[in-house]
């Protein structure tokens, strides 16, 4: 059945992604955007924008109208800005969250499904890690989305409004931006191995990953629209397969059909040195298919690369 939903941060790298979805399989689409680090052009052709803050609250009840649910993706998705600009970076992660529940609450109900972050984990070393596991983040960014999920069972268990949060883990694909500390890593290697140039690796390579390619975080999006709740539910989003920088860089130089040449760089301090996540109750409760394989969503990104669409870095 068609229906217009709401996709906060639709012009950013995910959120367009899963509004070319929607529009794909015959939905409507709303964006809510202010473009501070999405791109007009990314926008969806078919989708309608609303330019503006996502804590504007008479922006919100706007956006809220008629939709038959709010994915919400807006945020400042930068560790580090959290740690330059604290106040604003909480001010936009998790204030605006609120007004966006509170939102969805004067709308009549309007079903919530949000994206937190494995950020919430901090370096809890039980990997791999499950949703029952201690949450203890280590940046702002990460305090702010577990946030999000105490704000979203208040908004579920108080207000009725049905929610429903998603843990990703490192979301890569077309469209990444490769300043994102989550897998900027793979734009910026991608994009230094096409250019037949060394690539940095900090630290021995050991450290690994959880990647999981943006098709399965929109196809983990949409099947969480179906499952929100008033229980509130939060899940993982992640493939379950640890991927170390090493490998990354081997497996992303095949891709290329480049011999890669590796410099190491002294290690980063604070860096966690592994991030594993356990996909089976996402997989369970939201009936998701098989995350697709890493050689195959590299290639993705290359193809994407190739045809002259990133923004390429230096250095
Ligand atoms: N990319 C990842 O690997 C990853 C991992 C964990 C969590 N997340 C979360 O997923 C969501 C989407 O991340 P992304 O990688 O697509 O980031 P992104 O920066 O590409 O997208 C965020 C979008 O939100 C918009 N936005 C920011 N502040 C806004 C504001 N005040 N008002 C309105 N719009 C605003 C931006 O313009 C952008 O279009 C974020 O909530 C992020 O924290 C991402």
């Amino acid at each position: 059945m068609t229906a217009l939903w709401l996709v906060t941060g639709g012009c950013g790298f995910i959120g367009s992604h899963l509004c070319d979805a929607l529009l794909a399989d015959g939905q409507r689409v709303r964006v809510l955007d202010d473009l501070s680090t999405g791109r007009r052009d990314n926008l969806a052709s078919g989708a309608s924008l609303l330019t503006g803050d996502v804590g504007d609250p008479e922006l919100l009840e706007e956006a809220m109208e008629g939709v038959a649910g709010c994915f919400h993706l807006a945020a400042i998705a930068s560790v580090e800005r959290g740690v330059r600009e604290w106040r604003e970076t909480h001010r936009v992660n998790l204030s605006s969250f609120i007004a966006v529940l509170d939102a969805a609450r004067a709308a009549g109900g309007v079903p919530v499904v949000y994206a937190s972050s494995a950020a919430v984990y901090g370096s809890n070393a039980n990997l791999p890690l499950a949703e029952s596991v201690a949450t203890q983040p280590l940046s702002a960014y990460g305090a702010d989305k577990l946030g999000c999920e105490l704000h979203a069972r208040v908004a579920s268990v108080v207000h009725g409004v049905p929610t429903l949060g998603l843990r990703f883990f490192n979301v890569y694909g077309a469209r990444q931006d490769p300043a994102s500390p989550y897998s900027g890593v793979i734009s910026i290697f991608a994009d230094r191995l096409l250019r037949r140039e060394p690539i940095s690796i900090f630290g021995d390579g050991l450290q690994s990953r959880d990647f999981i390619h943006v098709s399965s975080v929109v196809a983990a999006l949409r099947a969480a629209m179906g499952a929100a709740s008033i229980a509130a539910p939060v899940f993982n989003v992640c493939s379950g397969h640890a991927t170390t920088v090493l490998d990354l860089a081997a497996t992303l130089s095949d891709a290329c059909g480049v011999k890669p040449e590796i410099r190491h760089l002294p290690p980063r301090a604070g860096e966690v040195r592994h991030s594993l996540g356990d996909p089976r109750a996402s997989q369970k409760e939201l009936r998701l298919p098989s995350p697709l394989p890493l050689p195959t969503g590299l290639r993705d990104v290359v193809e994407w690369m190739r045809a002259g669409r990133p923004l390429l870095v230096s250095g």
